[in-house]
């Protein structure tokens, strides 16, 4: 059976990969190939920063490796948090003060329309393939509900009217920014491990 690395940490992320792939591929994390190496996340894109961790991982491990990283775009803000999104207020990363330092920039502001964005990115024999999910929506006026993580109280998807915190984790994963990447790739790696046989 063919195995890649999922360059994550993340248990959340891996097991949803893995329910996808689970057929055809052995996906393993980093811990599984006793890799605790804080690897760079320099880059100044999400683009940049999926290629480096996916880039790190196959040259130190020769393994098919895939990465992924996400960002809320904010239209008035010029796309930021963006790549910065993690750590938006400042070293360590802190949820609710990442969100509290958007709200103040956004005082005020009537344009509230943003996106959440993951790209993901996969090294195989040295070629890499970008995939990318979005999910549009707006900011709210505050915090609301206790699910999902991040900025999941603030981001109201569109078609709905309620933030992601206070979906449900079904309808979440069902129209998410990184269940749309993983769609695609997923969709790609099934079709060439088909031609492959
Ligand atoms: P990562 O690249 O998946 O680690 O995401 C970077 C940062 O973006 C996280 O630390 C969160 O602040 C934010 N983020 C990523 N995905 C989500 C999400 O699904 N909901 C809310 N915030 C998210």
């Amino acid at each position: 059976m063919k195995k890649i690395v999922f360059a994550t940490n993340n248990r959340h992320k891996s097991e949803e990969v893995k329910a996808i792939l689970a057929e055809r591929t052995e996906v393993v994390t980093l811990a599984d190939i006793g890799c605790n190496d804080d690897i760079p996340e320099t880059g100044s894109t999400l683009e940049e920063n999926a290629i480096l961790k996916a880039r790190y991982i196959y040259e130190k491990y020769n393994i098919p490796c895939f990465a992924d990283d996400t960002g809320l775009e904010i239209d008035t803000l010029n796309s930021r948090p963006g790549v910065y999104s993690a750590r938006y207020a400042g070293e360590p990363s802190n949820s609710a003060l990442n969100m509290q330092k958007v709200l103040l920039e956004m005082e005020g502001v009537t344009n509230r329309q943003a996106q959440f964005r993951t790209v993901i990115a996969y090294i195989e024999n040295g070629n890499i393939q970008l995939f990318e999910g979005t999910v549009k929506g707006t900011i709210g006026a505050k915090p609301e509900g206790n699910g999902g993580f991040g900025y999941d109280p603030l981001f109201i998807p569109e078609g709905y009217d309620q933030s992601f915190a206070s979906l449900s984790p079904e309808v979440k994963n069902s129209i998410s920014h990184r269940a749309r990447a993983i769609k695609k790739f997923t969709a790609y790696f099934r079709n060439t491990s088909d031609k492959q046989k």
